[in-house]
């Protein structure tokens, strides 16, 4: 388990702070109830991440004493987690706040979403002091991050994180933007939330293929310092809970960011297995999911690493036990052409300087600058 995790809330600083003048109780995630509570340590933009069954219960206890008004953001397959938060927030606030239901995909984390949200908020009368909620998986917590962090030059931004995905990356480390027709992610900002929840029991009605996304980047979190995912008790007996198993994933993403907040160095290390990942995405037509593509990836940078001399062929073989152990591809599907993706390795835009990729290695996972193409080239065999 990380150091930055405790399951006792009661030895955190006190999580928020609800002004005397409303009146009402924190309502603190229950430890007896298996919440966890990950610190994302960022000094006066310190964070709490509680992660739990049930965990929606501990959004209101959350919310900062001085906020008066708040919205709630949505997509429609977890409207009915959102009702909930909107609820809690409504007995806490006095007035039930709008909840907003956004159109699903990619296609919806635009600057028009941004100018449609905005707008509303004006309406809604938000002020910069006031809260806006995110209750989904990364789309919503990446456009809804982005629209607070502009509107009014910056409002605070609570996640409820309801994919895998979002529970154990997108939701935490304050990376928010929105696609251009151009390319993803292309215009954003770093907005670190004022909390976010990551209620487990939400994943009961994610698509398995949506639960695949998010378990290939748990399956990267393995090889990032979570060897205990698979193997809590070393014994190779699988006993690890969801929730213990995202608690896990925050704590070591946690770590990352609090030490590289702005990806100026170590904090690149969570793109281990998304170079072949994001050309594979690019390249399409092979019908995976993100996670899937990562797990791919993790398998490459492998290979990679093996015909560097970086690791042995135990650690190759460790990495397709993880992958395989979370149900996930570990060969391209279908007919593609290697120099195609080899192209598009240097347009990856975290490729700093020629290739550059994330690898394992004697001293962990780091990047690797200036890789000979013919190696690039030779290991794509072991995924075709
Ligand atoms: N900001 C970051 O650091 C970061 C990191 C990784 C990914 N991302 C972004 O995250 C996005 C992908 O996020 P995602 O994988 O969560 O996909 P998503 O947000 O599109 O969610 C997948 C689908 O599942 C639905 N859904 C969400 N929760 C559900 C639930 N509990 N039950 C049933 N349906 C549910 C959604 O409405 C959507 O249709 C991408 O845009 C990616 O760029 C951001
Ligand atoms: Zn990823």
């Amino acid at each position: 388990m990380s150091p930055a995790e405790t399951t006792d809330p009661a030895a955190e600083q006190p999580v928020t702070e609800v002004g005397p003048d409303r009146g009402t109780p924190v309502i603190e995630p229950d430890p007896a109830a298996g919440m966890h509570v990950i610190e994302v340590g960022l000094g006066d933009r310190s964070y709490p991440v509680v992660v739990g069954d049930g965990a929606v219960s501990a959004v209101a206890g959350l919310v900062p004493g001085d906020v008066r008004r708040a919205t709630v953001v949505t997509q429609e397959p977890v409207r009915y987690v959102a009702e909930t938060v909107a609820g809690s927030l409504g007995n806490l606030l006095g007035s039930e706040p709008e909840v907003v239901t956004i159109a699903g995909g990619e296609g919806a984390k635009t600057l028009s979403t941004v100018e449609e949200l905005t707008r509303r908020w004006v309406r809604a009368g938000l002020n910069r002091r006031d809260l806006v909620v995110s209750v989904g998986g990364g789309v919503v917590s990446d456009v809804v991050g982005f629209a607070a962090s502009v509107y009014h030059r910056g409002t605070r931004v609570l996640h409820v994180s309801t994919t895998l995905l979002g529970q154990v990356d997108a939701a935490i480390g304050g990376k928010t933007g929105v696609n251009l027709p151009e390319g993803k992610n292309l215009v954003g900002a770093f907005w670190q939330p004022t909390a976010v929840v990551c209620d487990t029991a939400t994943l009961a009605t994610l698509p398995p293929r949506e639960l695949a996304s998010g378990m290939g980047e748990v399956a990267k979190y393995h090889f990032l310092g979570g060897g205990e995912l698979l193997d809590p008790a070393g014994d190779g007996a699988r006993t690890m809970d969801m929730a213990t198993r995202v608690a896990v994933c925050v704590g070591i993403k946690a770590s990352v960011v609090a030490a590289d907040e702005r990806e100026s160095g170590s904090r690149a290390t969570l793109n281990y297995g998304h170079t072949l990942a994001h050309a594979l995405e690019i390249a399409g037509g092979f019908d995976l999911r993100h996670g899937e593509a990562v797990a791919i990836g993790l398998i490459y940078a492998a290979e990679v690493a093996r015909a560097l001399g970086r690791i042995d062929d135990l650690r190759v073989a460790e990495h397709r036990r993880v992958v395989a152990a979370h149900g996930l591809p570990d060969r391209i599907p279908g007919g593609l052409d290697p120099e195609e993706l080899l192209d598009l390795f240097g347009r990856d835009k975290k490729a700093l300087s020629g290739v550059t990729l994330v690898l394992d290695g004697p001293a962990g996972v780091e990047t690797v600058t200036g890789i000979d193409p013919g190696v690039l080239r030779g290991a794509l065999d072991a995924v075709l």
